[in-house]
């Protein structure tokens, strides 16, 4: 199978070619990305070299390249992860959100159907998949401040954090109400997939995932900005009191549950991704300055007094809850690592990748790919 993987530069997108590359040797995996300031190839250094993957560096947006795309590599699969995806970024510049995240993502729906259509088997055994955000389904209600046992049990929680924050979860039925031109730009370009199914017959499939946190992660983002900031001492701008409520999963359980799904998923389903793992901001930070504190062979919590509280975000969500039992019960897949696991293994990948992280911090990144890749 030839399977055009968007995005994959980036953060999940990383984690998504690794995996696919080292598992299905018999398939061919072509990695799109544009290589904004968010995609560095040297994520993916480990299999650059393999021989069933290729690099296109191109811009979803360029829908004459996408048809070329498709016809060269002959694509059957898609896995479409490139994106716009940091909430600050859209509230200043919302347009590019839009025409990304949007345009971009009918530029390639447009571009599969268009490409497909010439083959004598049109559809069989093809598959467009769209990765997309639990942000489209708005915020939930914080009703229990002081968390409550949840009605869901899992591996990804440890036995002590348990907790929910409220009565209510997103299930692939909850309307959409997104607040923020990300999460805007994201629940259209899920509507515009959905249409190229209802419309054309296109067979999608569209997966709602929660706030990923592992090796990798931009450090525009709150764990890997905290994590850094730390080692760093300086100050770590917690928006508002810090009560905002994510649902947090390791990056290579979405990976893994990707991969179930783009394989065993029914067409034209929603599933929702997610670890029933939730956290107030102001926890999660407290936990990354103990171990990050304790990591360097400083005194445990010595670094608390980088808390800093700053202006809010505007039209901050207050509470993410992912409801992902439809996933659990139908495909059987349960998240891998419990938090406390997850949280240790990644404040010690990014302590212990220094290098990567003063690279995507100082633009250097943008380098390695004029060295490695121009001419080939
Ligand atoms: P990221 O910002 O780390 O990576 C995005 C990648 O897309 C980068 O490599 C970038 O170069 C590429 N890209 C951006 N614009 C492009 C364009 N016009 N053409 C081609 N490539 C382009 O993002 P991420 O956190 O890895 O998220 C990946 C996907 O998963 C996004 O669609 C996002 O909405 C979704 N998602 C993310 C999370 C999360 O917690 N990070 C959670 C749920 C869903
Ligand atoms: P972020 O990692 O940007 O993901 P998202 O907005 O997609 O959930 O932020 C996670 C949470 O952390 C969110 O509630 C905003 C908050 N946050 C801060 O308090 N300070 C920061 O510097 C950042 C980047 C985020």
């Amino acid at each position: 199978m030839n399977i055009l993987i968007t995005g994959g530069a980036g953060f999940i997108g990383s984690h998504v070619v690794r995996l696919f590359v080292n598992k299905y040797p018999e398939y061919h995996i072509v990695n799109l990305d544009k290589l904004t300031y968010a995609g560095n190839l040297a994520n993916l250094k480990d299999v650059e070299k393999a021989p069933n993957y290729t690099f296109v560096k191109a811009d979803i947006c360029d829908y004459e390249k996408m048809v070329e795309v498709m016809e060269t590599y002959h694509i059957e699969g898609i896995i479409h992860l490139a994106a716009e995806s940091h909430v600050d970024r859209s509230i200043k510049d919302p347009f590019t959100f839009a025409r990304v995240n949007v345009m971009g993502t009918l530029s390639l729906l447009q571009a599969a159907k268009v490409y497909w259509d010439t083959l004598p088997e049109r559809y069989e055994g093809k598959r467009f998949y769209h990765i997309s955000t639990d942000e489209v389904y708005g915020a939930l209600e914080l009703t229990h401040p002081e968390g409550i046992k949840p009605p869901f049990s899992t591996t990804a929680s440890s036995s002590e954090h348990h907790l929910a924050y409220g009565s209510e979860f997103f299930v692939e039925t909850t309307k959409y109400n997104p607040h923020s031109p990300y999460s805007a730009a994201k629940a259209s370009s899920d509507h515009f997939v959905r249409a190229y199914h209802d419309t054309y017959g296109l067979p999608v499939v569209v997966t709602n995932c929660s706030n990923n946190y592992g090796p990798y992660q931009f450090p525009e983002k709150l764990i890997p900005l905290f994590i850094n900031n730390i080692r760093l001492r300086k100050p770590l701008p917690v928006y508002g009191k810090g009560e905002n409520v994510r649902d947090w999963l390791y990056v290579e359980d979405h990976a893994r549950a990707i991969d179930l799904i783009f394989h065993k998923g029914k067409d034209a389903e929603t599933y929702n991704i997610g670890g029933f793992n939730e956290w107030k901001n102001i926890d999660i930070v407290k936990v990354l300055i103990r171990v990050t504190d304790r990591l360097l062979g400083r005194q445990e919590g010595e670094d608390m007094d980088l808390i800093t509280y700053v202006t809010d975000r505007a039209g901050h969500d207050l509470r993410y809850a992912i409801d992902s039992s439809k996933l659990q019960r139908e495909l059987g897949w349960e998240p891998s690592l419990q938090f406390e696991e997850g949280i240790e293994k990644t404040i010690r990948w990014y302590l212990d990748n220094q290098e990567w992280m003063d690279n995507v911090t100082s633009g250097d990144y943008q380098k390695y790919y004029e060295e490695m890749y121009r001419g080939r």
